[in-house]
């Protein structure tokens, strides 16, 4: 019988589903720190986890005792409310095909993740884990949002039907090295490197920014994730998924200007206010986590400093 928790065999074998990617990559440097000498990861173009028969065949040859599961068709907005069959088709596809065959083979623990996006748009704040399906989904990824919440359903029947310790956990924002820079596809804090540093090189006199910039958000290190991620596998043992972030939010004209100072950009920092803020306030409630045990390490501004450095070293390789 596999244990409930406690610490994972250093020497079991391991796979991390998306191990190229920003909460992968980390999960993965994570992992390889803690001594684990048996990781298995395939890119996409290697295993296409959207095919089932791959799937089942890849689970058979490996034999892969511990997984987690962080592949996933991930996007901003703007491609999320374009594609939203994709987001659903392809997110369901690929953890429904990792689960089953996890399960079929006996994988012992399991951690699938998710995002703050499962949660109702008007939810209150900061966001309990139990607020999960109780109102409406903000409709730009309600798609994507409803293939998580189908994961995190998935893992909760396993534990029911076949008793194994398998857990999820939804984090908040996160960033640092090996996220994706491009104009299209990135989230805020990625695009503000991005930007501010255009800007620094081109000798721009004013940026300018959506919105009003008073909205909070809240930002974890992928390595403080990623240190989660294990904490949790090692440590909880639950149906409900679990809030992964600081607890800690700032205003986007906040993150603006820590940005603007550690990419070394004096310029104006210019609002256009007649764009689109968003929700005034996303905040996960990390009660549960931090009741765990755990809390992050990382702070903010050393966090965006680290993540300016590692973008100006891969400006040439990062995602674009
Ligand atoms: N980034 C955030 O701020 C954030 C916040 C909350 C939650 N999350 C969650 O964390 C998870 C990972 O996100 P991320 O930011 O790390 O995304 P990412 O950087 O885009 O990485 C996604 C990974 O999934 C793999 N993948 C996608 N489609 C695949 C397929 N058909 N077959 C095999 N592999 C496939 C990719 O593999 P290749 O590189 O080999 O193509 C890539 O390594 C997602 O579940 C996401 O919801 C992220």
């Amino acid at each position: 019988m596999p244990q409930a928790s406690g610490s994972l065999d250093r020497t079991a074998s391991f796979f991390v589903a998306g191990h190229r990617g920003l909460v992968g990559s980390a999960i993965w440097r994570k992992l390889e720190a803690a001594g684990f000498d048996r990781l298995i990861g395939r890119s996409s173009r290697e295993l296409d986890l959207r095919d089932r028969v791959a799937v089942s065949e890849f689970f058979a040859e490996t034999k892969p005792r511990y997984v987690v599961l962080a592949a996933a068709k991930v996007g901003g907005i703007l491609a999320n409310s374009t594609y939203p069959v994709d987001f659903l088709s392809e997110n369901l596809r690929i953890q429904v095909n990792v689960l089953d065959s996890a399960l079929e083979h006996g994988v012992e623990r399991l951690l699938f993740l998710g995002s703050s996006c499962i949660y109702p748009k008007l939810a209150p704040q900061p966001i309990k884990e139990e607020y999960l399906l109780t109102g409406h989904l903000e409709p730009t990824n309600d798609a994507y949002a409803i293939a998580k919440i189908a994961g995190i359903l998935q893992i909760q029947a396993v534990r029911r039907q076949y008793g194994l310790p398998w857990i999820s956990a939804m984090p908040t924002n996160l960033y640092g090295p090996g996220d994706n820079f491009s104009p299209q596809g990135s989230h805020v804090l990625p695009a503000l490197i991005r930007r501010f540093d255009e800007a620094r090189r081109g000798g721009a006199e004013s940026v300018t920014n959506w919105g009003t910039g008073s909205p909070r958000r809240e930002f974890l290190h992928v390595d403080d994730m990623a240190s989660a991620c294990l904490h949790l596998l090692e440590n909880y043992d639950g149906p409900d998924q679990v809030n992964v972030g600081t607890g800690e939010d700032s205003t986007i004209r906040e993150i603006a200007e820590i940005v603007a100072d550690e990419v070394g950009y004096d310029g104006r920092i210019e609002w256009d206010s007649t764009k689109p803020d968003g929700t005034p306030r996303k905040l996960l409630d990390v009660t549960k986590l931090r009741r765990s045990g755990w809390e992050p390490t990382i702070g903010l501004r050393d966090g965006i400093a680290s993540t300016v450095q590692w973008y100006r070293e891969h400006v040439n390789t990062v995602r674009t």
